[in-house]
Formats: C-alpha cells, sequence, structure tokens
C-alpha cells in the first residue's frame, strides 16, 4: 500500500484537498509547455530524462519534438519508449510487426480496416485508449508519433485523466463513487476495433492500482456499443463528465508535426476530423503499454544493449 494517504480515497477530504490544490496549481496552461526539445529520441540524456519527467509529473503525459531527424523511423517512438519503461506492447492484428499501429486512412474506408474509425479521416471523441480491454491487459502507457501531419485538421485534444477526476469529485463525489464501480460500464462483446471476439467487458471508469496507488481511467464517450449502469446516480455522473470534458478549461490541444510525438500515462485524448493531400497524408505510429512511464531507467550510465 502507498505510504502516504491516498487523494483518491474518497473518506480523506483533506489529503484530497491537498493533493487537488498541487495538481492545480502546477498543471500547464499552455500545450507549449509539454514540449521538450530531443537531439535523439533513441538516446535520451540525463536532461532530457529529467524534462520529460518534470512535464508528466505535472500532467500525465509529454511531447517531445525532434524534427531535424526522419519522421517516418519507427525506431524513434520505438526506443524512445524503452527508455521511459514502456516495454509491455498491447498487439493487435492491425498493429505491424514491431506492435506499433500505423494509423492512417485505409484506401478503403468501407472495409476492413477503415470499418474502424481510427483508420479513417473521422474525428474520435473522448477516450483512453484499451478501455475495452480486460482488467490484466490495461492500458497504463501510450505513444504517439506523427510521421506525418494531414494537409489540415487531426489535432489531438488531451486532459490528464487526474483533471477530469478533480473536476468531477468537485461537482459531487458520489459521481467518483459510482464510476468506481465494477460493474460502472460494459463493453459488450465484439465491439472493439480489432474486430477480434472478445467477451462482455465489465469495470470501473475510475480505478486505484492497489499496489502502487496511482489513478487509471477507462472511458469511452461513445453512446453506442456501451452500457452504464443503471440508475440515477451514475447517469448523472456519466452526464456530467462528459459536459466536463465538452468545456474543461484544462483540456490542451496539440498539432504534432512530423517528429513530434505524446508519451502519456494513458490520458483522456480525441482526434478531430482531417484532410490529406497527396503530400501530406496523416500518419502516426501509436503504442499502447502495460506498463507506466518510469524515469529512473535512463539515469544511470548507459549500458550496452
Ligand atoms: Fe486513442
Amino acid at each position: 500500500m502507498p505510504a502516504t494517504p491516498s487523494p483518491f480515497d474518497l473518506a480523506n477530504d483533506s489529503a484530497y484537498r491537498a493533493w487537488r490544490g498541487a495538481k492545480l496549481a502546477a498543471y500547464p496552461r499552455s500545450v507549449d509547455e509539454l514540449v521538450v526539445l530531443l537531439a535523439d529520441p533513441r538516446q535520451l540524456s540525463p536532461g532530457e530524462i529529467n524534462a520529460l519527467e518534470t512535464r508528466c509529473a505535472r500532467a500525465n503525459m509529454a511531447i517531445y519534438d525532434a524534427p531535424h531527424l526522419p519522421a517516418t523511423d519507427k525506431s524513434l517512438p520505438h526506443q524512445l519508449a524503452r527508455q521511459i519503461g514502456l516495454v509491455r506492447l498491447d498487439g493487435n492484428y492491425l498493429s505491424d510487426e514491431d506492435g506499433l499501429s500505423s494509423i492512417t486512412p485505409a484506401d478503403d474506408e468501407g472495409g476492413g480496416r477503415g470499418e474502424f474509425i481510427p483508420y479513417t479521416h473521422k474525428a474520435i471523441n473522448w477516450h483512453t485508449d484499451g478501455y475495452y480491454n480486460a482488467p490484466d491487459r490495461r492500458i497504463l502507457g501510450m505513444t504517439l508519433h506523427c510521421a506525418q501531419d494531414a494537409e489540415s485538421g487531426g489535432e489531438n485534444a488531451l486532459l490528464d485523466h487526474e483533471i477530469a477526476y478533480i473536476q468531477l469529485r468537485d461537482a459531487n463525489p458520489d459521481y467518483i463513487a459510482a464510476l468506481m464501480l465494477p460493474d460502472a460500464m460494459t463493453i459488450p462483446a465484439r465491439m472493439d476495433e480489432d474486430n477480434i471476439a472478445r467477451p462482455e467487458q465489465s469495470g470501473p471508469v475510475f480505478a486505484v492500482d492497489p499496489a502502487q496507488g496511482f489513478l487509471t481511467m477507462r472511458y469511452t464517450a461513445r453512446t453506442r456499443s456501451i452500457v452504464w449502469k443503471d440508475g440515477a446516480v451514475t447517469q448523472a455522473a456519466v452526464k456530467t463528465l462528459a459536459d466536463i470534458l465538452a468545456s474543461s478549461e484544462f483540456i490542451l490541444t496539440a498539432h504534432l508535426r512530423p517528429g513530434m510525438g505524446l508519451v502519456c500515462n494513458n490520458v483522456l485524448h480525441t482526434r478531430s476530423a482531417f484532410y490529406d493531400s497527396p503530400d501530406r497524408r496523416r500518419l502516426l505510429y501509436r503504442g499502447r503499454y502495460y506498463d507506466r512511464l518510469r524515469f529512473d531507467l535512463g539515469k544511470a550510465p548507459a549500458r550496452a544493449a
């Protein structure tokens, strides 16, 4: 168990208040505050690791930028991830051999990959990645590396899930309790982008890791293919959360340019619709991990691989 009182304990308001105040005071108010310029994502310096750690401590995410390197090189996000603790990739049948998924519109948006919204030009509403995964395959870490941005559009709105927690708890702590129930949200069988036969999957929206005490969030704003628990409090909680995500002053919006990427503890995010041109066909490499970000790996002197 964590040594200090958990700010996520609904019975401990003083611990919550102290944590909340510090969190809101430190939270970045501009996406620019998240950006860290990297000389080479494949080999981080201790200073760069510190810079990434500082951003992630404030917002559970950081954006790196390495505009001088070939943005289509998949070793950039792959090796960067390993240096910050992201090792155990969640493979799916649409991912490439290295386990990263190439998110780009399918040639045929009516079939194959194109029947899944990530592989179209369409907007994607608020979600955390892998919300349909079983509890033993929780997605804790996520990366998005931009190989090519679109001619227009394709921005990502971002919100630290701890901020969503704060705004919902401030609205009504009972809403948090409702969304921590193990059957708060149910995904019917066979309803994920992988199109793999999966059993029905129930779980909480917010959960606290029993060993390490960090907060996780499992969420989609989709209204189809989601079954919310019956009851007035749950329904009101879902509505209020949707309202928060529609209007939160803490939402940060990023337009990832080639060579830029997001590393995060699976924060809430969206994608806006976009338009490609023959020269600018949007391509992002996405990694989903069972690991959370950690920053104590690269501070020791580098060892031979
Ligand atoms: Fe996503």
